[in-house]
């Protein structure tokens, strides 16, 4: 059974069915937009996406996620990537930005910010603060063909663990994972990025935008 770096299974991930991600990101981002999208996982995103009519580079550090992605995939950490080239928007979904080492987040986010054409938009889903304070074991529903339950949620700090447990087909899949409670004003300053705008109500989406004077990158005009 293939499991991820970070835990997650690529045979759970085959059977999750997208639940309203490509729509929010198509909705975000100009008609046939190029989007370089971090951690792909299988493209249970990506595929929609396309059929959107959007043109996709998916990437993720994963050769067993990428082998079922039928768009163009780059295998690489996402705070190495630098391809050369920018996107009109790069989506870093999942929650990624909630991870719990501040090092990795800047790094993901550095990444995010150097693909961006300078009009170009970031879409990020994440865990808002009030998700921190509501969420609680016993909490799930289910995606497709798939149960989902959390379970052993740990507060400590800024920081929330717990399992989720996934099940379908008399199948039985665990993913333990950490997050950490962010100030979005300060995670996106020292990012080089400006808020954007709330994409959907619930606030599990925004947008971000390149700082364009007065940041140290590679885009700064001359
Ligand atoms: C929770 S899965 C979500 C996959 C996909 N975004 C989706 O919604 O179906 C997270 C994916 O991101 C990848 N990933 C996590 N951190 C990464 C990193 N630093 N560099 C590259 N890939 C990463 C994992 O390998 C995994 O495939």
């Amino acid at each position: 059974m293939d499991v991820t770096a970070d835990g997650c299974s690529v045979e759970v991930y085959r059977l999750l069915p997208p639940a309203g991600e490509p729509e929010i990101v198509h909705a975000a981002v100009p008609a046939g937009a190029s989007i370089l999208e971090l951690g792909c996982g299988v493209g249970r995103v990506t595929h929609p996406l396309m059929e959107l009519g959007h043109r996709v580079v998916a990437v993720d550090d994963s050769p067993d996620m990428l082998a079922h992605v039928r768009s163009e995939t780059v295998c690489a950490r996402i705070g190495d990537l630098d391809l050369g080239r920018t996107f009109d928007a790069v989506l870093l979904g999942s929650h990624l930005v909630n991870t719990a080492l501040d090092s990795d987040r800047h790094a993901l986010l550095a990444a995010a910010r150097r693909h961006l054409a300078p009009s170009g938009r970031l879409i990020v889903e994440w865990h808002p603060p009030e998700w921190f304070d509501s969420v609680a074991s016993g909490q799930g529903g289910r995606l497709g063909d798939v149960a989902v339950e959390l379970a052993d949620v740990v507060r400590e700090g800024d920081l929330l663990s717990a399992t989720v447990r996934y099940s379908a087909d008399g199948r039985r899949w665990n993913q333990e994972f950490t997050c950490r409670r962010l100030a979005l004003d300060d995670v996106l300053t020292s990012a080089g990025l400006t808020f954007d705008g709330w994409l959907t109500d619930d606030r599990n989406w925004f947008a971000a935008r390149a700082r364009r004077w007065g940041w140290r990158n590679d885009h700064r005009p001359a």
